[in-house]
Formats: C-alpha cells, structure tokens, sequence
C-alpha cells in the first residue's frame, strides 16, 4: 500500500498535488470539485495590488483601457466582478469553509504597506497559509539587480513578522542567483518556496499593430526549470520545495519529488486535462511506486537530486553541449529537409 502524504510548509498534506492559484478555484463548486479528484491543498487566487487600489478611480479606468497587464493576473478577477479586496477576502474565507483540505491566501501587492496591511488581513480569513508572489518586471535601465533582490527580501521579512501562519514565496526565476535569493529568504524563515511563477508576456498583432496580452498555459518543457532547482536546492535548505510549472501527469511530479521536490502545484493541466486530471495523477503516482516498491515519497525523494548523484555535471549543464561535440546525433532526430 502506497503512501503519498508530504509535509509542505510545515503543514502535513495527505499527498503532493495542490492546485495553484488560478480563476478555477474562485468557484466553489470547482473547489469541492478539486478536493473529491484527490487534491491535497488549494491555493485561492491572488489578492492584487490592484484591488487593493480599486478605490482609487484613475487606476481603474487605466485598467479599463488598456486591460490586464498585470503578470500572473490571468484576466485579473473576472468572475469576483471588480471586486475589490473587502469582497476578495469574503471568498476567500468562504472557500477555506468551502474544503476540509488546507487552502492557501495568495497575496500579490506592490506597496509596502499593502504586504504587510493585506497578508494581516488574509491570515484573519483562517486561511493556513500564505503565499506571496514576488516578482519583478524590469523596466528601468537604472536599477541594479541587487536593489531588486534586497527589495524582496525586505518584503519577505516584513510579511514574516506580520503573520504566525506558514508564508512561502512564489519566485521568479529572473534573478542572476535565484539559490542566493532562495537561501536568503530561508534564513528569513520563509516556510515553502514555489518554484518559479510564470510572468504573463506579452504578444503583438500584427495585423492591428496591438500588444495582446493572451492567456498562456504552460506547457510540458516548461517543466525542466523547476525540476533543475528542485535538484539543486534538495538537501540546502529548510524550506519545502514545491516545483511548478509544466507539470501535466503523474510522470512530472515522481520526476519533481525525484529531484527534490516536497510538493508540487499544478494549474494547466486542469486546464487543459480537466479537474479529474488530478485523480490520474495522483493513480499514476501510486502506480508507478508500487513498480519500484516504494511505500512512501520519502523512499525516493531527492534520489536524483545533486547532492546524491554521482555526475557532478548533470546539474550545471546550460549549453546543449552533447548536441555540440556529437553534431550528427541531431540529424538522426530530425534529418535536414
Ligand atoms: C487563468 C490563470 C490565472 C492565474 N492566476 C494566478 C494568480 O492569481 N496568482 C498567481 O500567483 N498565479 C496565478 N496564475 C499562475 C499559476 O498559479 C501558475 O503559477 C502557472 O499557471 C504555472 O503553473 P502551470 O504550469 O501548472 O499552469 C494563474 C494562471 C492562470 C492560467
């Protein structure tokens, strides 16, 4: 008999699989939903700075006029009409009442103030945990990196001392070192990180010379960043390791915990596949432990991680180095047309 709990954020989960923050879990017949396909937590959709700012008329008409252009808003909150973050934290606390499995606030601000303000008043909706979702779009020539990453920092720390719930960080992956930001925030005490959130880029028509701003679901190559850093940082910190992005099956997440992973969060492919795809999933898990007579992850957690395989170049490899010294081996993949 298999078994598939995890701890993630201190928290024990009866298995890896949470679903990410996304406009399926506004609904809470989709949350029931998620639950009775086997889902382990939920994390509810992010509060935006946006929202928080709703008041202030200007920034509503500009998001009128020139749509959602926030990264990871997804269409903002369509389905909690203009909500601003009084109604938000009503849901929120509805859907936490809605499941008996963990839900997760999701905070994604942009003033200080409104970290500290908002994750205070997300933890009071009984939510048991908080993510928040730090990132960066650069578009000012004149700041160094570093000022950015110690912005984040701060932020962390602030939020930490704000709340008693567990906090992870959603993460970019964006940063020259994301292991010297991610070792940074665990000695801050972050509980979880995300690995890595996914920045919504935009797209040109050009028939009508327009940026667009499409809704982009991953895809499975997409995968391979997060398994790299689950493998890299299994055995370096305290945190827990939850990889998403790109995972689809239940062949994802055993490569995930493989590597290093504690849990994995997933949002496409439910998407795409359909909330039952989560049950699949976590079949397949079970399935494919069993052929390997393993009884629970941790029989198997980090076995492909750096620190215990035994090719110390499998984790920097960056260039396609093998494609580069056999060069013929790729015209036997795809032979020149
Ligand atoms: C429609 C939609 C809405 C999303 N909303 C949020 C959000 O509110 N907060 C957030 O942190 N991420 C949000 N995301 C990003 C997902 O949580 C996740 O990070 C991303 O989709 C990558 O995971 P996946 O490859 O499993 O899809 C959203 C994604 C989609 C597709």
């Amino acid at each position: 008999m298999t078994n598939l709990v995890t701890k993630y954020m201190g928290i024990e989960l009866k298995n890896p699989v949470i679903v990410g923050a996304c406009n399926l879990v506004i609904n809470v017949d989709n949350l029931k939903r998620m639950e009775d396909a086997g889902a382990s937590g939920i994390v509810y959709k992010s509060l935006f700075e946006e929202q928080i700012q709703l008041e202030n008329l200007q920034m509503f008409e500009e998001m009128q006029a020139f749509g959602n252009s926030n990264a990871e808003s997804g269409g903002l909150f369509p389905d909690i009409d203009h909500a601003g973050p009084e109604e938000y934290l009503m849901k929120l606390r509805e859907a936490k009442e809605s499941v008996d499995i963990p839900v997760f606030g999701s905070l994604n601000a942009v003033n200080f103030e409104s970290w500290i303000e908002y994750s205070k008043k997300i933890e009071q909706t009984g939510v048991d945990g908080l993510e928040i979702n730090l990132y960066s779009v650069p578009t000012d020539v004149e700041i160094m990196g570093k000022a950015i990453t110690n912005e984040k920092i701060d932020i962390l720390q602030a939020v930490k001392n704000t709340v008693k719930i567990p906090v992870a960080v959603k993460l970019s992956a964006y940063y020259t070192n994301p292991l010297y930001v991610i070792k940074e925030m665990d000695k801050l005490g972050a509980d979880g990180f995300v690995l890595f959130n996914k920045l919504f880029q935009p797209e040109i028509d050009i028939d009508n010379e327009e940026m667009r701003f499409p809704y982009n679901l991953s895809n499975h190559d997409e995968s391979r960043l997060p398994l790299r850093f689950a493998g890299l940082l299994h055995g370096n910190i305290n945190a827990s390791i939850c990889s998403s992005r790109g995972i689809f099956t239940g062949e994802d997440v055993v490569s995930m915990i493989l590597a290093g992973a504690d849990a994995v969060q997933v949002v496409s492919t439910l998407y795409k596949n359909g909330i039952n795809q989560i049950e699949s999933i976590l079949t397949d898990i079970a399935r494919w432990m069993d052929s390997k007579d393993y009884k629970t992850l941790g029989d198997f957690r980090g076995k492909m991680s750096r620190q215990n395989i035994s090719d110390p170049f499998a984790y920097r490899r960056a260039q396609y180095v093998d494609i580069l010294m056999k060069s013929d081996e790729i015209f036997k993949l795809f032979p020149v047309k």
